[in-house]
């Protein structure tokens, strides 16, 4: 048996035009949700970064009996207010400098790093600047011109800025073996609990960047001549699918530490001792 219909085709949009569809979006699922919590989580992070690295500085390390604090907000300690046992680096930055942060020597890198990370781009062009807010939803602005001019045309400084986070990662690497040697010679507590666990989500982060990936395993014709870096850039490619969790993760662990050694130096309770 056959069927016929006598309903016309309907019309097509011309080819690269967008459908004639006057719903802002077909989307009936929360995809406003993601942008939403991106907003919330990035700005709680930068606001808490910036009233503790300029305005409470006086409670970023302590050192006792087999313990050696230094919260990675202020790491390296360059300014001459930092307290001696914290300025391992030396001190050159005037403690008259008012909003410059204790550790200039690593937080601008730092920001720039994260601040043109693909992974964070992607993930304040939608939420912070709704270019678009998600996929199949119209972007918030006219005209759209990437990332071709200045000043989104600086993104491309990213692999320098991956450069800069692995001397920085080093020194967070230095604090978090130090921490288990304070007065008194060698401890173990909670918080070389916390500076080790951040300093390994710290790593993996930075190692997942797609510029280490690229660096180690691009411009290369033959893995199979390159036995070794084709073996690592496996392992930075099964990292690099968790870049984005890796990001958020390392949010965490970075406030985690950063409260914990802030609660101790301001004596608000006691490190959790498992030796000495
Ligand atoms: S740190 Fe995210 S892409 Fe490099």
């Amino acid at each position: 048996m056959s069927t016929t219909s006598a309903q016309p085709a309907p019309a097509r949009a011309p080819i690269g035009a967008r459908a004639a569809i006057s719903a802002k979006t077909l989307r009936t699922d929360r995809w406003w949700i993601e942008p939403v919590y991106t907003v919330v989580g990035l700005s709680a992070w930068l606001l808490w970064g910036i009233i503790h690295t300029v305005f409470i500085r006086n409670y970023y390390f302590i050192e006792g009996s087999g313990f050696h604090y230094l919260t990675p907000f202020f790491s390296p300690c360059v300014s001459n207010a930092c307290v001696p046992a914290a300025a391992e680096f030396g001190t050159f930055v005037p403690a008259s400098w008012p909003l410059v942060p204790f550790a200039l020597l690593s937080l601008p890198f730092l920001l720039l790093f994260r601040l043109t990370c693909y992974y964070y781009r992607r993930a304040y062009y939608r939420s912070y600047w709704l270019s678009p807010p998600a996929c199949a939803v119209p972007d918030g602005h006219k005209t759209y011109t990437g990332e071709t001019r200045f000043p989104l045309i600086m993104q491309n400084l990213h692999r320098y800025a991956f450069y800069m986070a692995v001397l920085v990662s080093l020194v967070n690497t230095w604090d978090a073996v130090r921490s288990f040697w304070g007065t008194d010679g060698f401890g173990f507590g909670l918080g070389n609990i916390l500076l080790v666990g951040n300093v390994v989500m710290l790593w993996a982060y930075t190692v997942s960047c797609h510029s280490c990936r690229h660096l180690i395993g691009g411009r290369l014709k033959h893995f199979s001549r390159h036995p070794l870096r084709y073996k690592a850039w496996g392992v930075v490619s099964r990292l690099n699918a968790y870049h984005k969790q890796l990001a958020w993760i390392t949010l965490g662990t970075l406030t985690l530490v950063d409260l914990y050694v802030l609660a101790l130096s301001a004596h608000w309770f006691s490190d959790l001792r498992f030796f000495n």
